[in-house]
């Protein structure tokens, strides 16, 4: 398999990297993060989730956003949908992807979502059924893929298993997420080959959260089988409310400033990037966490 020409990245910072935030964050900046993102070339944004607002209250405000944000031609936005609830909250605001997401893990899905593997699955499937019906996409994060905070090591069968049970009731693509970053290379590359038993390459991606900092090297063994799709945090924002001590997603900067180095395309300009994760950086009052934009800020600022 020889590594893919270009790759298509799913900034997921608006959803994955603000939902763990304890401040509420005005709908106005997250407007403007989308705004920034698309700028900056991003032609997929993950842009909010319709769960309780008792469980994430930073997700509350997901209609403002929605209605915020100003559509470029060409991005698309998807929101997680975790139940009909959820579905039909969200189809008032036209999304063009909806996200179901389940767990390799029982312990994770009962922790995250409140049920088992098997009542997720009997969740999704109406909200699957009835987004393809409204002709919006479906996509579905497979969590805890390598290793869950509860149970542990997680075997690739139970990632087989899962992706299977997704294939079944319409998912149309799904994401390998690492979701706590304990995964290195290999046991990454055995969560992907059990999923790309039931699902075509194109609609594998890989979603590694950077905790023990093995991100971009499990993003390079996902590349050495082909998969080409991948989601990120701009900064390296966030980590999952049910996951404690999971911290961000891999910062986009860092896996654009790789990606081009290894001439791969991604249609991303870097700079436009480092100033949209500048910006949320400077809201939330911190620094980006991302060592790219680290070395290039202080480039320019020298
Ligand atoms: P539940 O308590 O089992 O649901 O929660 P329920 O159906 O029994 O309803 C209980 C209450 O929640 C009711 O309200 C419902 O109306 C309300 P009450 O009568 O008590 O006032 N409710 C909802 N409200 C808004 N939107 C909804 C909704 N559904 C029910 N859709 C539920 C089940 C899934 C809702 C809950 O567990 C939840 O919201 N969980 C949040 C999970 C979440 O957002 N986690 C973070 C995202 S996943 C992630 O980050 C991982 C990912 O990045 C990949 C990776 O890294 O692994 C994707
Ligand atoms: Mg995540």
């Amino acid at each position: 398999m020889s590594i893919p020409t270009r790759v298509r990245l799913i900034d997921v910072g608006p959803r994955d990297g603000l939902q763990n935030e304890k401040q509420p964050v005005p709908a106005a900046v997250k407007i403007e993060l989308v705004r920034r993102l698309q700028a900056a070339g991003l032609r997929e944004i993950e842009v909010t989730s319709y769960v309780s607002p008792k469980w994430v209250p930073q997700m509350a405000d997901n209609h403002e956003v929605m209605a915020g944000i100003t559509r470029q031609a060409g991005v698309r936005y998807s929101v997680l949908t975790p139940n009909l609830k959820g579905f039909e909250a969200a189809l008032a605001d036209r999304p063009d992807e909806i996200v179901v997401f389940g767990a390799a893990s029982e312990a994770f899905s009962q922790k995250n979502i409140n049920c088992s593997i098997a009542e997720s699955i009997e969740r999704f499937a109406p909200v699957v059924q009835a987004a393809r019906a409204a002709g919006i996409a479906v996509r579905g994060a497979m969590s805890c893929t390598v290793g869950c905070p509860y149970e542990g090591d997680i075997a690739p069968e139970k990632v087989g298993y899962l992706a299977g049970l997704m294939k079944g009731i319409g998912v149309e693509r799904v994401d390998v997420a690492d979701t706590i970053g304990v995964g290195t290379p290999r046991k990454v590359q055995r969560a992907v080959e059990a999923t790309l038993a039931h699902y075509h390459l194109d609609h594998v991606s890989g979603h590694f959260h950077d905790t023990y900092g093995q991100a971009l090297a499990n993003t390079l063994a996902a590349l050495e089988l082909g998969v080409w799709n991948f989601q990120s945090s701009v900064a390296g924002l966030g980590g999952c409310p049910y996951a404690k001590g999971a911290t961000g997603n891999v910062a986009s900067e860092d896996l654009v400033f790789m990606l081009h180095g290894m001439g791969i395309a991604t249609g991303i300009d870097l700079d436009r990037l480092i100033d949209a994760g500048q910006f949320i950086s400077e809201h939330l009052g911190r620094k980006p966490n991302s060592r790219v934009a680290t070395a290039i800020l202080n480039k320019r600022a020298g």
